[in-house]
């Protein structure tokens, strides 16, 4: 995937980490800011636009549907064509590895007057659409599956809004029904099993669409138009936990990462980390106390409760006051401290769902650490089978995992070395890089390049670390 990556690749031995660094853009938002563009009146900038293959999957979609898009540098400038105002295809659209991308078509397309047919890599071809086709259909779209799994053939049709309470939490779902909902007609309302990423409720409403949120209840009127946004996005907290599981499992580590977003829905490992025995500081723009849940929003304009920051997201336009719903931005400082045990409760999995394996290689890069994580299920459909593939490429390297039905327990470590397989998925491959550099043997991963999917500088961020220490 990534020419630069060597197959396969030798990981550099780190004995501690100190400094600064960012990490690139965030790519649950990158992906909706694009989307919500491309239907906005006007021209949207967006600096710091996700640098992976998974965003640029979704550029390309957009491209093919019509919309005129400029990248310089890390800005993206997307010209809008307004509600509704996506064109056919000449051909399937490519959403690659990302599952973000198929689940967030699928309800932006539903409503568009015409067929699209969307596939993407073999992993993404294997991974479970039902849960936006059931709503998606109810909504009156027609979309087809085999089986239901990519390739999806929708034909967009006239929608109508509804209730939907999703089976399992999930983000993807949630924002695929929103999105259907901005062009269906009268209300669509998705009441959250468990609070999941907020990005698309935070996202509508920069776009100057109100959204109500109450008692775990996110509704939409259809119909509303959108306008264009200058934005910045914030470093990914989820490419982020890599060096923040590094710092917390390696003696004499003090680290800074900065530009990191920090929204409630997506910063719980931070407790996680704490929890794991690690001294963790927010510094600078901290998000609004009592963050965004549970409230509704007017259209566009300030709310106050202190989310004033310079570097708030979301303004309509530069010089604009930051809101309590902008995607809130600070810089997190680690220490390694004392680290202990840890244990992920099932409620506590839809907060740090992409955390998990950065949080599995601080337990298998510790001497006589232990992480145990049930109600993780959803990690079996995710780009590999995280649990399966995790317990398989761990035990390469010589760690203990005992893998459930829905978790597994790790037992430390660190590594002693040898040879893990990334499995196509690429938060496997850094996971196996972060606690692989722990280890006292050589540690090489095949199919690292995986890593482009989110983080394609990884390598030689590692390789700086490794060298600066
Ligand atoms: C995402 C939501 C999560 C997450 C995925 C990105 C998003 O998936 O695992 O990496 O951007 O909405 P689910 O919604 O399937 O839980």
């Amino acid at each position: 995937m990534n020419p630069k990556i060597v197959e396969p690749t030798t990981v550099p031995h780190v004995s501690r980490v100190k400094g600064r660094l960012r990490v690139p853009g965030d790519k649950s938002i990158s992906h909706r800011y694009a989307m919500l563009a491309a239907i906005a009146d006007g021209t949207s900038h967006l600096t710091g636009y996700a640098p992976g293959a998974d965003c640029a999957a979704t550029l390309a979609c957009l491209e093919a549907l019509g919309v005129r898009i400029t990248r310089a540098g890390g800005t993206v400038t997307i010209d809008g064509l307004g509600l509704g105002g996506l064109r056919a295809a000449a051909g399937p659209l490519d959403a690659a590895n990302s599952g973000t991308s198929m689940r967030l078509f699928t309800g932006l397309l539903a409503a568009h007057p015409f067929r699209t047919v969307i596939g993407g890599d073999a992993s993404l071809s294997n991974r479970p659409m039902r849960r936006v086709i059931e709503p998606l259909t109810r909504m009156g779209a027609s979309i087809g599956a085999v089986d239901g799994r990519p390739p999806l053939t929708i034909d967009g049709a006239v929608l109508h809004g509804i209730s939907h309470t999703p089976e399992v939490p999930s983000a993807q779902v949630k924002s695929a029904v929103l999105l259907a909902g901005l062009h269906a007609q009268g209300r669509t309302t998705v009441v959250e099993p468990a609070p999941t990423r907020d990005h698309t409720e935070r996202a509508l409403h920069a776009f100057g669409v109100p959204v109500i949120r109450v008692n775990g209840r996110v509704s939409v009127a259809g119909g509303q138009r959108l306008h264009a946004i200058d934005a910045p996005i914030p470093g990914d907290i989820s490419s982020a936990v890599f060096w923040l599981a590094l710092a917390a499992g390696t003696p004499g580590s003090d680290l800074f990462i900065d530009g990191v977003g920090l929204n409630r829905s997506r910063s719980s490992v931070l407790g996680m980390l704490r929890r794991a025995g690690a001294e963790i500081e927010l510094v600078g723009h901290l998000p609004p106390e009592g963050g965004s849940h549970e409230r509704s929003e007017g259209t566009g304009g300030s709310h106050g409760a202190g989310g004033s920051s310079a570097e708030a997201l979301g303004r309509r336009s530069p010089g604009e006051g930051g809101s309590a719903e902008a995607e809130p931005i600070g810089t997190i400082h680690i220490r390694y401290r004392d680290p202990q045990p840890f244990e992920i409760a099932p409620d506590e999995v839809p907060g740090l769902i992409d955390e998990i394996p950065g949080l599995a290689a601080l337990a298998a890069m510790q001497p006589g650490g232990r992480m145990t994580v049930r109600g993780a299920s959803e990690l079996r459909v995710k780009e590999s089978d995280r649990i399966a593939m995790l317990a398989r490429g761990f035990g390469n390297l010589g760690i203990r995992v005992d893998e459930y039905p829905d978790g597994f327990t790790i037992h430390g470590g660190p590594p002693a070395g040898g040879t893990a397989d990334a499995a196509g998925d690429h938060r496997l491959a850094m996971a196996f890089a972060i606690a692989g550099s722990r280890a006292p043997g050589a540690v090489h991963i095949t199919g690292a390049g995986a890593v482009a999917v989110s983080y394609p500088g990884f390598f030689d961020e590692l390789e700086r670390i490794a060298r600066d220490q």
